[in-house]
């Protein structure tokens, strides 16, 4: 099976298809220290033979923090604690990319700290949030602080980063036209729309080298009205890849969109991979190593969908949380899909975990 069989990403030799996607992991302390329990759950992911693993979101800047429990990387005093995790992949054969955010306007009044930062002064309905229209100079800020979130996670071990483009976050408001609806350098056109973003890539590339990997979750389409649409996500797709980018997972929605990200009741294979046809258009049309994430649960829809060219790697995020080592069940012929139900009982903040076993 071609999803099972190993796979070359830039000069690293990946053991397969299959990649963790991030997944927040409720378990850092209120300054975003990781706290001992994501070593235990790192090193379960670590021995469960995934190709690429991608940690939960961690904020680049403190008014970027968008929940309790969320790691953060926003300082080099920081760097200790990602050492820790990241020595618990020194013998796995997974490379191990962290994942990077600004929450913008999708952060929580109660938790926050500072000014709600967004491209444009859009209220979030969803988040309950009225942002600030962000300046030129703290365009760059930001810019600057994914940059060095970077820079520390190069430092601290991991084999490269992805920035969170996805889920309406502040990068993914920012390739937005419904948040964005700027006329400077910023914003006016799809182009200037992903400006910041194809900054941060060379910047990242400039200040850590090419051999690092710089990964980036996009949607594929926002599902709110004048929101990104697939052929815009296409172009966004292009100029990152121009930029130096070397691999896009396709995701899509927001906390506003009536189509969930993390949609319930996986019961049907009809139901699995419910990005596929964004993931498609940008796999074919900007040929980019592509991942797909978004309820794939049966091991032979995710080949159908390597086979058929629709993405050259499959994501999983909540049968990974039930089953870390479920990349093992399938190369042993034990199982042929994943148990996870799709009730999204693992969003809590007491922890990562299969709510719906343990709880
Ligand atoms: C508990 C939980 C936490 C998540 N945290 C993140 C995150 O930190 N970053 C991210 O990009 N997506 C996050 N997601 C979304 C997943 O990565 C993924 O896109 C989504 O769950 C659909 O994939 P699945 O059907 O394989 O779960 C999270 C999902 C869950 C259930
Ligand atoms: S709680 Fe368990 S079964 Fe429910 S979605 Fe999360 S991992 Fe799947």
């Amino acid at each position: 099976m071609r999803v099972l069989e190993p796979m070359t990403l830039k000069s690293h030799e990946l053991i397969n298809r299959f990649i963790r996607s991030a997944t927040c992991e409720y378990m850092a302390d209120e300054k975003g220290v990781p706290e001992d329990r994501f070593m235990e759950l790192y090193s379960q992911l670590a021995s469960g033979g995934i190709g690429i693993v991608i940690s939960g979101y961690a904020y680049v800047m403190p008014n970027g923090k968008s929940n309790p429990g969320q790691s953060a990387i926003y300082s080099d005093e920081l760097i200790p604690a990602w050492k820790k995790v990241t020595r618990v992949f020194q013998d796995s054969p997974s490379l191990f990319l962290l994942q990077i955010v600004h929450g913008g306007r999708q952060v929580r009044p109660k938790h926050h700290q500072g000014p709600i930062w967004a491209p444009s002064a859009v209220p979030d309905h969803a988040y309950k949030t009225r942002p600030r229209e962000m300046t030129v100079a703290q365009i760059e800020e930001v810019g600057e602080a994914f940059i060095q979130a970077a820079d520390r996670a190069k430092q601290a071990g991991f084999d490269g980063v992805q920035l969170h483009v996805a889920h309406g976050y502040l990068l993914s408001q920012v390739i937005s036209p419904y948040t964005n609806r700027r006329n400077d350098a910023y914003g006016g056109d799809q182009k200037k729309r992903t400006r910041l973003v194809v900054d941060i890539i060379n910047g990242i590339k400039k200040r850590v080298g090419d051999e690092f990997i710089v990964s980036a979750k996009i949607n594929g389409e926002d599902f709110v009205p004048g929101g990104l649409k697939p052929e815009q996500a296409v172009a966004s797709a292009q100029l990152m890849k121009n930029a130096g980018l070397d691999l896009i997972e396709v995701s899509g929605g927001m906390a506003e969109s009536r189509l969930g990200v993390v949609r319930r009741d996986i019961k049907s294979i009809d139901q699995e991979g419910y990005f596929r046809q964004h993931s498609r258009m940008i796999c074919r049309k900007v040929k980019i190593p592509t991942a797909v994430v978004g309820g794939f649960r049966t091991l032979s829809v995710m080949e159908q969908t390597i086979s058929s060219g629709e993405a050259d790697f499959i994501s999983l995020c909540r049968p990974f949380i039930r089953e870390p080592q479920l990349v093992l069940h399938f190369e042993k012929a034990a199982q042929q899909r994943a148990s996870c139900v799709s009730c999204n009982r693992c969003f809590n903040p007491r922890g990562l975990r299969c709510w719906q076993l343990d709880g």
